[in-house]
């Protein structure tokens, strides 16, 4: 019989807590033993069970992003930040949304991701140059420089912006948290990203070239010169684009090395093999990556029984699922060569799946291999704390030392 979702007795999930986020696997496990596949929790029903989130996304039609609700409940609305959320791709549905992705996907193909390969091997040297020699350094700044490093060579940007814009990046990291104690810094920065994406398009507009070294700004370009997409779009789009690579990348990063302080036969094997690092990627965003995030219902979902009607907020914790042990053998233990791996859900799923997945998968390998040979037996005390669970997810620092190669 069909039991509406709120009469359901249903275990809670205490998100918001900072206690939650430095160990939720067994908050999951406990709130599995109580139900199979939901919890409650301050941002919505948790589905907690793997099988059930790809089973919902097969009714993906009948959910939206929850961009606007979430703008509203910040009290956000007409800001530069409220804007910034409204207007992103991720906001985006129908029409619009199938062209900006139909714009963007010829750019984001494993063949474009891996034409960029020097280009993130010059960036991580270039790093670790200025970084290695030192012996210890917090792990979580020392790699928020790579991410950014890439984007803007990617985009062709003038370093000079570096710094500020890894302030921006760093606050609308948090977007998605529901913290009103950071609008001010989200505000902030919103309308620096957006500046400077401003004048990179018109600096871009005045000396345009075409051509086989075109990079991902030409393209884009070229596509406003010819009507596919207005100017906000594209300022909206180029700022997106580093927010959607910033954290995401830099926090993955930091869970991954914080692992091979565990399993150091493993990390010594990345010094060796770049393809061996492109396995410990794929494992370590299975074992745990970055995006957890919502959906509204928008047409009521019958689902295994409960009704789950229209106006219903899902939220889908992407970045654990495949720590389920009802779904994923052995999930507990961290094993790149593993053969059944159950697909992660780290780059999400459905229409709005990671564009920039190839970019990233060959960036955080790339990134690995490198790091691996220039700093040896990396040691930590652990993270100095976590950010929070809802919206882009990892450790707050992570101080290391290291013996420089
Ligand atoms: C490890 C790094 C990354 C992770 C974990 C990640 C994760 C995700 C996830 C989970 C989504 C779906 C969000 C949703 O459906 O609500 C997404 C969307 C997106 N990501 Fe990534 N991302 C990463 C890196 C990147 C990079 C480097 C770029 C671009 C340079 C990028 C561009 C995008 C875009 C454009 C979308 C929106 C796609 C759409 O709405 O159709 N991402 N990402």
């Amino acid at each position: 019989m069909t039991q509406l979702i709120s009469e359901l007795e249903l275990p809670h999930l205490a998100m918001e807590e900072e206690a939650f986020s430095a160990d939720p696997y067994p908050h999951f496990d406990a709130a599995r033993a109580r139900h199979p596949w939901l919890a409650t929790s301050r941002f919505g029903y948790v589905v907690t069970h793997y099988p059930v989130i790809r089973e919902l996304f097969t009714s993906e039609q009948k959910m939206r992003g929850n961009y606007v609700e979430m703008v509203e409940a910040m009290g956000a609305t007409g800001t530069p930040w409220g804007d910034f959320q409204l207007g992103h791709i991720l906001n985006a549905q129908g029409d619009k949304h199938k062209r900006l992705r139909d714009m963007l996907a010829p750019a984001f193909t494993p063949r474009q991701a891996n034409r960029r390969r020097q280009l993130m091997r010059d960036t991580m040297a270039e790093l670790l140059d200025s970084w290695a020699p030192r012996g210890a350094f917090d792990f979580e700044e020392f790699v928020s420089w790579f991410p950014i490093g890439v984007m803007c060579r990617m985009v062709g940007a003038p370093r000079e912006a570096i710094p500020e814009l890894r302030d921006s990046l760093e606050a609308l990291g948090l977007s998605v948290s529901m913290d009103l104690s950071v609008m001010e810094a989200m505000q902030q920065g919103a309308r620096q990203l957006e500046d400077w994406a401003f004048g990179l398009i018109a600096a871009r507009e005045a000396v345009h070239k075409s051509g086989d070294d075109n990079d991902l700004l030409d393209v884009l370009v070229e596509v406003k010169a010819r009507g596919g997409i207005s100017q906000d779009e594209l300022t909206n789009l180029i700022t997106f684009l580093m927010v959607a690579g910033y954290d995401t990348s830099k926090n993955i990063m930091t869970l991954l090395m914080h692992e091979m302080t565990r399993f150091p036969d493993i990390y010594r094997r990345c010094a060796d093999d770049v393809e061996y690092c492109a396995k410990v990627v794929e494992e370590s965003m299975r074992f745990h990556s970055t995006s957890n995030l919502m959906r509204l219902v928008t047409d009521d979902i019958v689902h295994r029984d409960v009704l789950i009607p229209a106006g219903t907020t899902l939220f889908f914790p992407w970045g654990v699922a495949t720590r389920d042990p009802g779904a994923v053998e052995d999930a507990d233990s961290f094993l790149p060569e593993r053969v059944n791996r159950n697909t992660h859900l780290g780059f999400g799923l459905g229409s709005h799946m990671c564009l920039g997945q190839f970019i990233a998968r060959a960036q955080m390998a790339e990134g690995l291999h490198l790091i691996a040979r220039r700093i040896k037996n990396p040691r930590t005390e652990g993270p100095q704390g976590w950010r929070p669970f809802v919206g882009v997810w990892g450790m707050r620092g992570l101080p290391i030392a290291f013996d420089p190669a």
